[in-house]
């Protein structure tokens, strides 16, 4: 009996609506990925995608959430490198990255961009890096906590320049960017999902994008590895996950809506036009991301131990 309730609960998924968390503020860059899937997402299946933002602790208070919530195919995941990241900057996690979850499917992958406050005493990279180098201990650096990727990004600045700054976390970087377009911040290393509109209605200093090449929707802005910072790289990826026991035959319907969705003009326009991509086809089967948040981990693990940056 239980198995045949439990097999005509996964065929008539989904009997309500499905919640999608967010680990960060609305309105952000993974808030803007997860609603424009969302809606398509939606069509595919049938029923409303909720999107529930879980904010705190750079996305690691959303993750331990997801972990505990019930596996029952109504509330999925999507995380950033932060997933991966976070392994290496939290000394204590309630949960484990790798075994606590189900692996759904890659997403989009976003370009970053070096950005400060619209007064900021620096109209290029060169003086922006003299500046810093010169005020660092008067300048501050926002992010999205430990384990954002502004975070991660800001990070790797600071190491590339040899510099300390002082950080300024929010619960997102939507109101990161409050406080930058406010001038209360001076710095901020922010995806394009969120900074293109303010980069080009000219609200902030920007100095170059975080990908090894220029990127198409800001085809004039040089790359940081191009300006000096060699070898500088920070893309943003996305994995969609479940709790760990989700029924497969749910997860496999949800892969498939994510390809559907990756499809969608809608999406795809409202993607390129933020300077998203989609990913290929190779980054969407649930093993290709349980590969890739290992080797994430593997990679970020050692470069965060060496800039000793941790929470207990
Ligand atoms: C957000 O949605 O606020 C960002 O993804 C935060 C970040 O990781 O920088």
């Amino acid at each position: 009996v239980l198995a045949a309730s439990a097999s005509l609960a996964q065929s008539a998924w989904p009997a309500k609506p499905v919640t999608l968390v967010v680990p960060f503020a609305a309105g952000g860059p993974t808030d803007v990925v997860a609603r424009t899937l969302g809606v398509s997402i939606g069509k595919t299946i049938g029923q409303t995608v909720v999107i529930e933002n879980k904010l705190g602790a750079g996305g690691t208070v959303a993750a331990a959430y997801v972990a505990r919530s019930a596996p029952d195919g109504y509330t999925f995941f999507i995380h950033h490198n932060g997933m991966a990241t976070s392994t290496a900057l939290y000394r204590k996690l309630s949960y484990n990255a790798l075994t606590d979850f189900e692996y759904v499917s890659q997403a989009v992958e976003v370009p970053m961009t070096m950005l400060a406050r619209k007064d900021f005493p620096a109209n290029n990279f060169q003086e922006f890096a003299a500046y810093v180098k010169a005020n660092q201990s008067k300048i501050n650096l926002a992010n999205a906590g430990l384990g954002a990727v502004s975070q991660l990004c800001g990070m790797m600045f600071e190491r590339a320049l040899g510099v300390k700054l002082t950080a300024v976390p929010f619960q997102g970087t939507a109101p990161a960017m409050n406080a930058l377009l406010g001038g209360q911040v001076d710095i901020l290393c922010d995806q394009t999902t969120q900074t293109i509109p303010q980069i080009k209605a000219g609200n902030v200093k920007f100095y170059g994008v975080t990908t090894k090449s220029r990127i198409k929707a800001l085809p004039d802005a040089p790359t940081l590895a191009e300006q000096g910072l060699k070898d500088f790289e920070v893309v943003v990826w996305h994995g969609i996950y479940a709790p760990k026991g989700t029924p497969k035959p749910i997860l496999d319907k949800m892969n498939q809506a994510i390809r559907i969705a990756l499809k969608d003009p809608q999406v795809v326009a409202r993607m390129t036009e933020l300077g998203a991509e989609i990913v290929g086809e190779d980054k969407l089967t649930p093993e290709s991301l349980q590969v890739w948040l290992k080797a994430e981990i593997d990679k970020w693990g050692p470069i965060i131990k060496a800039t000793g940056t941790f929470a207990d």
